[in-house]
């Protein structure tokens, strides 16, 4: 029987499909990459483009990716391929899926390297190797951290070794009961945090910081990477959402979901940055730190609050989780892809796959130490990693979603999928093709220079 007639996967509760995108979507993306970049990019300003690149560009597109998933019934670039012949169009449309692919693998090529700073905080935190009077204490502990390839890379490969052996026995199985009690264990995590983010002195500081709107304007680079974040917090465009959303039963409602997962992931980040600039402002830290941000900050916070070392060790163990629950989701697409074409046995792809992946995210481990200035144009290996997905795959990847969706593919098939009444529906094709290819467009040609003089 070859795959296209054998029924797909399902997930299996009810709330299966919710809860395993949720899991992918909230992750380091969250906790980790929105406050460091919003420092980077000065608040507020930043902030609002990126809701509204949620809403405008996020959420359709997601709902095109879901819809994509379930009618192709298969990895993004045989589901691609599927739905664009089913109305007579061109097969080269699965290059979309090919990009998604690879964005998904060369994420997760560094995003194991951060999940292994969060697996080696939580270590700390156990064995007590984290307590620091000031923030060069803290500085102190995530350069030293960082600087011996084997202990970084140790860690970096743990995580490896885990996502690559969830994946391995097939992601429906503890997904969903995993993420069904972290998600709310991070959420009350972050509220501790902000707790004593009130108390600590500058939670008014971090308030202005990231709500107000008019702080200052916001530069063409910024916008960029506010609306590559926007598909990178929401697992777009590289394969995750499309693949999981392949095993997605019939009758769930593809917008009511994309809904749930979209504000869910919002809340979770907005969440973080109230919890962590607090903390950052009322130690006279500067916000535009960097990728080590959050872990210079936090541990600040937990060395000085009542229980602080039980908070911090539950908040590393759910931050790891989180982060699991995410990097099993950017390889779902080509393990499901070598499964359905080269025959390949979940486990086998999952290795394979692993292999190659560690190799990658080796690379991208040394640029914290041996490699640091293996750089090209200014930018290490893990530099380039991030640069290349969040500035132009993704944006990209999403530009063809949505153009494919909404102008080349006959509309009654998505129609069909989507199932919504005429109304919801109209606005639906209205984003998918005006209101996100013309953002995407906007803000990727300003980004180049085209309309500076
Ligand atoms: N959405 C994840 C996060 O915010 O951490 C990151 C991510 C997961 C990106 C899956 C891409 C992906 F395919
Ligand atoms: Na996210």
């Amino acid at each position: 029987m070859n795959s296209a007639t054998q029924p797909r996967t399902q997930w299996l509760g009810r709330w299966g499909f919710l809860l395993a995108a949720t899991g992918s979507a909230v992750g380091l993306g969250n906790i980790w990459k929105f406050p460091y970049i919003t420092g980077e990019f000065g608040g507020g300003a930043f902030v609002l483009v990126y809701l509204a690149c949620i809403l405008a560009v996020g959420v359709p597109v997601m709902m095109t990716e879901i819809a994509f998933g379930r009618r192709g019934r298969g990895s993004p670039i045989d589901a691609i391929r599927r739905v664009v012949n089913e109305s007579g169009g061109s097969s080269a449309w699965s290059l979309i899926g090919w990009m998604a692919m690879l964005c998904g693998f060369l994420i997760l090529s560094f995003y194991v390297v951060v999940a292994g700073w969060s697996f080696s905080y939580l270590w700390k935190m156990l064995s007590g190797g984290l307590s620091g009077e000031n923030v060069d204490d803290m500085v102190a502990v995530f350069v030293a951290n960082n600087e011996n390839p084997l202990n970084l890379g140790f860690w970096s490969t743990l995580v490896t070794l885990l996502t690559m052996s969830i994946v391995g026995r097939g992601v429906q199985e503890g997904i969903e009961k995993n993420v069904s009690w972290m998600m709310p264990g991070l959420v009350v995590m972050l509220l501790v945090l902000i707790v004593y983010g009130m108390f600590s002195g500058g939670f008014g500081e971090a308030v202005t910081f990231l709500f107000s709107f008019n702080a200052g304007s916001l530069s063409s680079e910024g916008m960029l990477a506010a609306l590559g974040h926007a598909f990178f917090t929401l697992s777009l465009a590289s394969g995750a959402i499309l693949t999981y959303g392949s095993y997605l039963p019939k009758k769930a409602s593809i917008a009511r979901t994309t809904l749930g997962v979209a504000a869910a992931d919002t809340v979770v980040a907005l969440m973080a940055g109230l919890a962590i600039f607090p903390v950052i402002f009322a130690n006279g830290m500067d916000p535009s730190q960097g990728p080590g941000l959050i872990f210079m900050s936090l541990p600040l916070a937990f060395d000085a609050m009542p229980l602080g070392t039980l908070f911090g060790i539950l908040f590393f163990a759910m931050l790891s989780m989180a982060a699991l629950t995410s990097s099993i989701s950017m390889v779902e697409a080509t393990v499901s892809w070598l499964c359905d074409n080269k025959g390949l046995s979940r486990r086998a792809a999952a290795w394979g796959t692993g292999i190659v992946l560690w190799l990658v995210s080796t690379l991208a481990m040394l640029s914290f130490n041996l490699g640091a200035d293996w750089t090209l144009a200014g930018k290490n290996v893990f530099d380039w990693l991030d640069y290349l997905t969040a500035r132009w795959m993704m944006p990209l990847g999403g530009l063809g979603t949505v153009v494919l969706a909404g102008f080349v593919l006959k509309s009654d098939a998505f129609r069909e999928e989507l199932g919504l009444s005429p109304l919801p529906y109209t606005l639906w094709l209205t984003m998918v093709r005006y209101v996100s290819p013309l953002g995407i467009l906007v803000v990727f040609t300003d980004a180049l220079g085209i309309y500076s003089v």
